[in-house]
């Protein structure tokens, strides 16, 4: 039952960040604790509806579930192998995704990149942020140009959905739907309202004529996507695009996806020439690593179905202070706390007096509890001062009684090791890998057990 209608137009205040809706103005937002965040949406009254009768004409049918065709799900790929990992095969027809990241991390390139690789499709790119000119420029860097790549600098949506009914693209990519707006709507390009309004009118353009259609929207720094979760729903797959400013790996990651895994990573290297894709990422992370320097571990983690070794700093100081401070970058806080429980319970270890920092190279994100073995026995290295052996790899979920356990695809994660040179690799003894490997596999029960070893 619809709510009794109202005859007047009301003001509702919208929260930018989550969508949240309050009746009065705050400073901050009582959802998500966002300061600033409410912009004010005029709410015209709902007329009242009539009684519902559907469109013979528009009516779908049931179908028997065998009769179904699933020519549909046949992907496309981009010919960027990396981003076809992400998007779990390639590009599903009819698919809406929504490609995140803070500004100038190299959305607009890497889709750019795409549809100059992607030499068979029509393609309609519709720019609000830069000039034709100024994508032509960055397409001379990038590439060579395809025929059939036509680019479209237009914000108003409905313009953007006129033209591409009238070309009947293959592919479809609107940057930013921040830039875009509906005129009959009287918020701003990149409220609430107004993204949600272009997100659900590009959806129903990509569903209707079936065009996979790519949708750039920025992050503001806290790193909930602008104009936000509203999105986020309404999507197939959400595709983050996330890096330091400092270094050149970008990193593409699946946070949601409707056709495939969101476990698998892309990686890429920003350069003069636009991304390139890194194929073997272990080898970039590793790539500076410092020796004969105490605190730093190699681990594996596996990002989908792909090994990555990585590197992890640590570094334990000393404190004045009552509360001593713990700090990560790239690895989860809970787990830093665990282990250091761990490592004060089962192996008489204090951290009480000492500030513990960790961090992760690359840029990459240990969520993967294998790696708790590695931070844990750089942690022991970065407060004795003593340094871990090279070419050694540590893999382990560490249990709350001090123990090893066990994790999966370990032969991957040692082949990886070895085809990089690895000399040594400690695993729990409960895993009992397959196969003989060119490298010696120390197995190990416990923590103490490993920190004896060393
Ligand atoms: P861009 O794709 O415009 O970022 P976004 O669309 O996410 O805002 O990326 C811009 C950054 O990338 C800019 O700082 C310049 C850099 N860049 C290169 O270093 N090399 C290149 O070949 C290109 C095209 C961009
Ligand atoms: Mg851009």
């Amino acid at each position: 039952m619809a709510a009794k209608a109202t005859n007047k137009a009301k003001t509702v205040y919208v929260c930018s960040e989550c969508g949240n809706e309050s009746p009065k103005w705050a400073g901050q937002c009582a959802a998500c604790g966002a300061w600033n965040s409410y912009f004010e949406e005029i709410q015209q009254p709902e007329k009242p509806l009539p009684a519902m009768v559907a469109d013979p004409l528009k009516r779908a049918t049931p179908k028997r579930l065998r009769e179904i065709s699933a020519e549909n799900e046949l992907r496309q790929t981009t010919g960027i192998s990396e981003l076809d990992r992400v998007l779990g095969g390639g590009i599903v027809k009819g698919s809406l995704i929504l490609v995140s990241g803070e500004p100038g991390i190299g959305k607009s390139t890497i889709l750019l990149q795409m549809c100059m690789k992607m030499r068979d499709m029509r393609i309609l790119y519709v720019s609000g942020e830069e000039s034709p000119r100024q994508i032509k420029l960055r397409a001379d860097r990038v590439g060579e140009y395809p025929e059939n790549l036509f680019i479209l600098p237009e914000t108003d949506i409905a313009a953007v959905v006129a033209r591409t009914e009238e070309m009947v693209p293959d592919l479809l990519v609107v940057d930013s739907i921040q830039t875009k707006y509906r005129e009959d709507m009287t918020s701003a390009p990149g409220s609430v309202p107004q993204v949600r309004e272009c997100t659900s009118e590009l959806m129903r353009l990509a569903k209707a004529n079936e065009i996979p259609t790519f949708v750039v929207s920025h992050v503001n720094k806290e790193g909930a996507i602008a104009g936000p979760k509203v999105m986020e729903h309404m999507v197939d797959a959400v595709l983050y695009f996330e890096g330091e400013r400092s270094s050149d790996h970008r990193i593409l990651r699946a946070i949601k996806n409707r056709f495939g895994s969101t476990n698998e990573i892309g990686v890429f290297e920003m350069t003069d020439r636009g991304l390139r894709e890194v194929t073997n990422p272990s080898e970039l992370f590793l790539l500076d690593k410092p020796e004969n320097v105490s605190g730093i571990s190699t681990i594996c983690v596996m990002e989908g179905t792909r090994p990555i070794i990585a590197e992890v700093q640590t570094l334990v100081s000393k404190t004045p202070f009552p509360s001593p401070r713990r700090t990560t970058v790239g690895f989860d806080y809970q787990r830093l706390n665990l282990i250091l429980a761990v490592l004060e319970r089962r192996c008489g270890l204090f951290f009480g007096t000492t500030d513990v920092y960790v961090n992760v190279i690359g840029g990459l994100r240990l969520d993967e509890p294998a790696a708790d073995l590695g931070v844990a026995v750089a942690m022991v290295s970065a407060m004795k001062d003593f340094v871990i052996p090279e070419k050694t790899l540590f893999i382990g979920e560490l249990g709350l009684a001090g123990e090893i356990r066990a994790v999966s695809g370990i032969e991957k994660r040692i082949n990886e090791a070895a085809s990089l040179g690895f000399t040594r690799c400690v695993i729990p003894a409960r895993n009992r890998p397959k196969g003989n490997f060119p490298l010696e596999i120390i197995p190990a029960y416990s923590l103490k057990d490993v920190l004896n070893k060393l």
